[in-house]
């Protein structure tokens, strides 16, 4: 008798909930055009950015690092990584072009809840406390005499860079909320804590993480051009020619170059989006813009949405746990009752996605328990097949838009020299939790890029995972802007 109720229970929800999903994936669709359109767009949004300040929804950031590191970086340096779900504080001895990376000492711990809508000097102050415990261990490390210990900070939020060891905050992205920072020099702000506790070091480079991702891997491979964050957030930086930044005035050789920070979190032509990419949006703090989990649900004017939103780690659940919530209710997903916890917004969460598509049983075990155990769903076979389906559309559309976003960079490159990137060997370094950690996006993103780009060329280009690049991509710039060694 169960078994046969469960079989009329199963039909009758695939009944129900068919189109439903069929109408989600017609809605997530990325066929060749729309990625073509994405990075077409792209490219021109690079343009316009570049072109003035506040051309386009792309910032197009310079970042103040004109020299890229070279191998000959030599000396003890410090990087300080604050970006998201984790703060690092990071010691590495360098040894010049034989020795390299001669030792590193880490140390990373997650940023009490409470701090991230703290107020400034309180997070600031945690920041410096962390680094004075860090900085008096290890005595093999020590400096030479009256020399200050120098900070590379990786700081990954938009920032208006005002030289390469300071710069503004535009705003906190990503469920930072910590008031009284915005509009304010960051490295002064660290300063001032430091100072406070006494510590004698200095900031000798505040670096966005995509650009000391981009440091990092060139240290090891002199062909990377790009780099790109797929994490809690997203965005990409590359190397560009500085006679090609009309913004930048002067008269520029075409060989100086700088990396420029796209904030490409913020790009929004021509994305498929669903309904429940709106209603996400409208119910952030800030809609129509990137990243930030704080939810106030009286705000409900829709704004178009935008890239980070779409493909970046810190959505890809909440708006799964959206489509899946819709089905319940409208479609009977999990039966005649709606899992009240599966309401709670962000309850589901990007690895729990992650966790779902690795299941390889037959009868979808870990799909159950994962619903189980974050949302309190029971579900039957076939309900969590539809699961499976929901994530896969949205992790696919996010994988596939994310790919057309690195042609679009490409492409911009070499439209203005001719062979520059499609003629030899490029390399797109890589990192974040989400691409590191999810199998599928990580398919889906290089499929993308492979139909994009003709077979011939895209022989040609790298995409490679740089683990951990931008600590000692910090360390390494804080090294070629150093005020002491003057060897570089
Ligand atoms: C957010 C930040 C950006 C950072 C990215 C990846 O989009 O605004 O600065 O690079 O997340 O961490």
């Amino acid at each position: 008798v169960t078994r046969f109720k469960m079989a009329v229970r199963s039909s009758s929800i695939s009944v129900a909930v068919a189109p439903m999903l069929t109408k989600l994936q017609q809605d997530c669709a990325t066929p060749l055009p729309v990625l073509r359109s994405v990075a077409d767009s792209m490219s021109a949004d690079m343009r316009a950015g570049l072109a003035v300040d506040g051309g386009s929804d792309l910032k197009m950031i310079l970042s103040y690092v004109d020299s890229l590191p070279t191998g000959d970086e030599k000396g003890l340096f410090y990087a300080l990584d604050l970006g998201g779900t984790n703060f690092r504080v990071l010691k590495v001895q360098l040894g010049g072009k034989d020795e390299r990376v001669i030792s590193t000492e880490s140390e990373q711990l997650s940023i009490p809840q409470e701090l991230m809508s703290a107020t400034s000097e309180e997070l600031f102050d945690f920041i410096a406390s962390v680094l004075e415990n860090f900085a008096q261990k290890g005595g093999n490390f020590n400096l030479p005499p009256g020399r200050k210990g120098e900070i590379g900070f990786t700081f990954s939020f938009p920032v208006k860079q005002t030289s390469i060891d300071s710069g503004i905050l535009i705003k906190w992205t990503k469920g930072f909320a910590v008031s009284g920072t915005a509009g304010k020099d960051v490295v002064a702000c660290l300063n001032e804590a430091m100072d406070r506790k006494g510590i004698d070091m200095r900031v000798s480079a505040l670096v966005n993480d995509a650009v000391a991702t981009l440091a990092g891997a060139r240290y090891w491979d002199d062909d990377v051009m790009v780099a790109v964050i797929l994490g809690t957030g997203t965005n990409a930086c590359y190397v560009e020619r500085m006679d090609a930044i009309p913004k930048l005035q002067g008269d520029f050789s075409p060989s100086r170059r700088t990396i420029v920070n796209l904030e490409w979190g913020a790009f929004r032509k021509g994305l498929p989006l669903t309904v429940f990419d709106r209603d996400m949006d409208a119910a952030s703090i800030n809609p129509g813009e990137q990243a930030n989990s704080k939810f106030n649900l009286s705000m409900l004017t829709p704004i178009s949405l935008i890239f980070e939103k779409t493909i970046s780690g810190m959505y890809l659940g909440e708006i799964a746990r959206r489509a899946l919530m819709y089905m319940a209710e409208e479609g009977s997903l999990f039966g005649k009752s709606v899992p009240e916890k599966l309401s709670l917004p962000f309850v589901l969460r990007t690895p729990d996605l992650s966790a779902m598509q690795q299941d390889t049983t037959d009868d979808l075990q870990t799909v159950g328990s994962v619903l189980y155990d974050v949302a309190g769903v029971e579900s039957d076979l076939n309900s969590r097949k539809i699961v499976l389906e929901v994530c896969n559309t949205f992790v696919k559309r996010a994988g596939r838009l994310a790919g057309a976003g690195i042609v679009g960079i490409l492409q911009k490159i070499e439209e203005d020299t001719k062979g520059a990137i499609f003629g030899k060997r490029t390399v797109v370094a890589m990192d974040g939790g989400l691409y590191e950690r999810y199998s599928q996006y990580r398919r889906y993103l290089k499929e993308a890029v492979a139909e994009l780009i003709v077979p011939e060329t895209s022989r040609n280009i790298v995409i490679e995972h740089s683990k951990d690049g931008s600590g000692i991509g910090a360390a390494l710039l804080a090294a070629t802007n150093s005020k002491y060694e003057r060897n570089l």
